[in-house]
């Protein structure tokens, strides 16, 4: 008989309870839901719903189902729908009619919304660290190319050179804001739906505060018809990681286009590569193209689960049981980018000279042409024009700037001086960016430095959470 069975005549249609159970993916969520129990529990003995010797027995019972899923000793059926209702089956069969107790002033609708949140909230700080750790590798490659000098594109066309250093830090200024939208979203999951029951509250003297405290919760949702129908922390996570996902994905695209015999600008390390079946000369990006790819499911999570909520009234409602598949599959498809973006981009070998002869081989010093003019009290629309005349002459005399001579470059403006080739040189171009921000070498060690800072700042963060939620696991496990 179904925990809920009372009021049925007949048992459920086979496919119906194939269809409307989630043990098949809400069994990830068990550890989550016993912790959840074991702080009821006890908070229903504290208010004097339950006695203590109940409470003692329903603890332990509780302990003994953990370790038996864990060990994957347990079984969990579709009978049973979902692990809500497995998890207590497992407790009776253990304790006996004393564990049908736990279920006191609580709903399977309060109940899961916990779980999602236990869930999410370790979820969050796991992606932090991650893009901490990934962070690092790149400050690693920005120390180590500090005098590497690349094209700096726009368009996909040669725009002005910049130092791979700054190219990589603008990496981490993005990584840096993904950590700081899950940083922030953290407070929104963090928050105890329990007690919310089914949607409207409970007849029974509980308290809310005590069991927010214990699962070190940094508060309650207040609205019961919120706590039990609210789905925005989910959308919000699956946002924020699509946000990570898209900046590894652009990243992934460089990669890609760096790697091949038109750039040859990176080489990644074979260890992150795959070879061809067929070509045996064949070296391929494939961790960068399939974290490129799966930006696709990422995103398709989002829309799924916005589009799943949109209709829905207040409060629960079974639709909401498809929050979850999407919200696991978005944490293991970043995590796992992110675990291996760490790696490949430490390894990776920076072909600095290729990128300098890149450098050479184009016009991105033409802008700091038109500014010499320019502080020789030229308009800069007029010098702009100048240097378009030069830089057409040539591509005529199929020449770079530096390669023209002073009577070549005075035939265009009187006043240009000997100077110009110290501020045409790549190295000059660079350093004359010497503005906070800018690519000059000493501002590009400013924003190392800066950004070696808050990094620390959030491992601290990071090892706090950890410290605290770690008592809870060892409770439960
Ligand atoms: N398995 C359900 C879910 O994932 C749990 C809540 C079910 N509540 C209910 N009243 N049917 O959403």
């Amino acid at each position: 008989m179904k925990l809920w069975g009372g009021r049925f005549t007949k048992p459920t249609n086979e496919l119906v309870d194939e269809y409307t159970a989630s043990i098949g993916f809400d069994q990830k969520l068990a550890q989550y839901d016993i912790q959840g129990s074991l702080a009821h529990v006890e908070m229903l003995a504290k208010c004097e719903i339950i006695s203590q010797a109940d409470a003692e027995t329903i603890k332990q019972g509780l302990e003994k189902v953990a370790k038996k899923i864990e060990a994957g000793e347990a079984e969990l059926s579709e009978i049973n729908e979902d692990i809500h209702m497995n998890v207590e089956k497992l407790l009776t069969d253990e304790v006996g009619a004393v564990g049908g107790k736990l279920h006191t002033g609580r709903s399977r609708n309060d109940q899961v919304a916990l779980d999602m949140r236990l869930y999410l909230r370790d979820s969050l700080v796991t992606l932090v660290d991650l893009l901490a750790a990934l962070q690092q590798a790149l400050l690693k490659q920005a120390n180590a190319n500090l005098d590497t000098i690349l094209p700096g594109y726009t368009h996909l066309q040669r725009a002005q050179p910049v130092l791979f250093a700054h190219h990589m830090m603008a990496y981490v200024s993005m990584f840096e804001r993904d950590i700081e939208r899950l940083r922030d979203s953290f407070k929104r999951v963090n928050r105890s739906p329990l007690g919310a029951g089914a949607l409207a509250g409970t007849t029974f003297p509980i308290d809310r505060h005590y069991v927010a405290d214990k699962l070190h919760f940094d508060g309650v949702v207040e609205n019961s018809l919120d706590a039990v129908s609210d789905r925005d922390f989910v959308v919000e996570f699956l946002s924020n990681a699509s946000l990570v996902i898209m900046h590894l994905s652009r990243l992934s695209e460089e990669f890609v286009q760096w790697s091949s015999a038109e750039f040859k600008f990176i080489e990644l390390d074979d260890a992150f590569c795959t070879g061809s079946s067929m070509m045996p000369q064949k070296k391929n990006p494939d961790v960068a193209e399939l974290v490129r790819g799966k930006s696709g499911r990422v995103y398709g999570n989002l829309i799924g689960m916005l589009t799943t909520l949109k209709g829905l009234p207040i409060a629960y409602n079974k639709d909401m049981q498809e929050d979850k598949e999407g919200m696991f599959d978005t944490f293991e498809t970043v995590k796992g980018a992110l675990a291996l973006f760490a790696p490949m981009v430490e390894t990776m070998e920076v072909k600095k000279d290729n990128m300098y002869a890149a450098v050479a081989e184009d016009f991105s010093n033409a802008t700091d042409l038109a500014d010499y003019l320019v502080n020789k009290d030229l308009p800069f629309r007029e010098a702009h024009a100048v240097v378009g005349q030069v830089v057409l002459h040539c591509i005529q005399e199929n020449k770079y700037l530096l390669d023209l001579s002073l009577a070549d470059f005075k035939g265009f403006s009187d006043y240009i001086e000997e100077d110009i080739y110290h501020v045409l040189a790549p190295e000059t171009v660079v350093n004359a960016r010497d503005i906070v921000g800018g690519t000059a070498k000493n501002r590009v060690e400013d924003q190392i430095s800066n950004a070696e800072q808050r990094i620390s700042d959030t491992q601290s963060w990071v090892k706090t959470y950890e410290e605290k939620v770690n008592v809870l696991k060892k409770a439960s496990s």
